[in-house]
């Protein structure tokens, strides 16, 4: 079920609050959920309550939001995170995630997959029985780009570029200057299995399914947020 942002602002709090030391290199994620651990995280650091965290952001708009709020800023030449925070768009079983339908998947990904482990935080919404309820994105590199959507078909999906309005003459860009595409796929009952498979195609950078990166999940229902362990069955 969809929750009021009040809530999901709520349980990124919460994220915050439970997993974030002084001193630590925190992951900073994309999207509206994410934007509220930043925030969090800015104010928890203006009242004093945490010294010295600096952040690795995910996206430029992320990085953006850290600076405002006062979050110092490291890259991955400097350090690592302990730990990321971010949201999700579905929630699979055992913390399997699609993620990048806000367009940030491989940042996302590069530093979710730097160390220190995912925590993700969603509303029950975004929990599924297989992912692939939506689509799963991939990012591709725009160069041949139309032999990658051909070898993303060959894998059984219907791939469609994502536009900026609807506008077939302007594909959206992410930070690193790639496409994305949205692949409807059937149930994906084994995410590992097709994350190497797209990986193999050499034009797509990297897709939205993440594997083994998340630790936990604070997942918000109408009711209070439920913490699911990573090797909770
Ligand atoms: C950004 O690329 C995404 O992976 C977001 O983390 C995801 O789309 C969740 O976004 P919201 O918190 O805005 O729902």
């Amino acid at each position: 079920m969809k929750v009021g942002p009040e809530k999901l602002r709520s349980a990124a709090y919460a994220a915050v609050d439970a997993r974030v030391e002084s001193g630590m290199v925190v992951g900073l994620g994309s999207g509206s959920t994410a934007s509220w651990a930043v925030r969090r995280i800015g104010e928890l650091l203006s009242s004093g309550e945490l010294e010295n965290v600096r952040g690795i952001p995910t996206s430029e708009t992320t990085a953006r939001l850290a600076l405002e709020v006062g979050i110092p800023l490291v890259g991955l030449s400097e350090a690592r995170p302990e730990t990321t925070i971010d949201g999700a768009d579905e929630i699979g079983p055992r913390l399997t995630l699609i993620k990048g339908h806000g367009g940030a998947l491989l940042r996302e990904k590069i530093v979710a997959g730097a160390g220190g482990g995912l925590i993700v935080v969603a509303d029950a919404s975004k929990l599924v029985d297989f992912l692939g309820r939506d689509s799963l994105p991939v990012e591709v590199e725009p160069f041949g780009c139309e032999s990658t959507f051909e070898a993303l078909s060959s894998l059984g999906c219907e791939p469609q570029l994502r536009l900026l309005d609807g506008n077939p003459e302007r594909p959206f860009v992410t930070d690193g200057g790639h496409y994305t595409v949205d692949c409807r796929f059937p149930p994906i009952t084994d995410p590992a299995s097709l994350e190497v498979q797209i990986k193999r195609i050499p034009g797509a950078l990297e897709c939205g399914l993440f594997v083994g990166l998340a630790r936990m999940a604070f997942v918000v229902h109408e009711d209070g947020t439920a913490v699911i362990e990573a090797s909770a069955p």
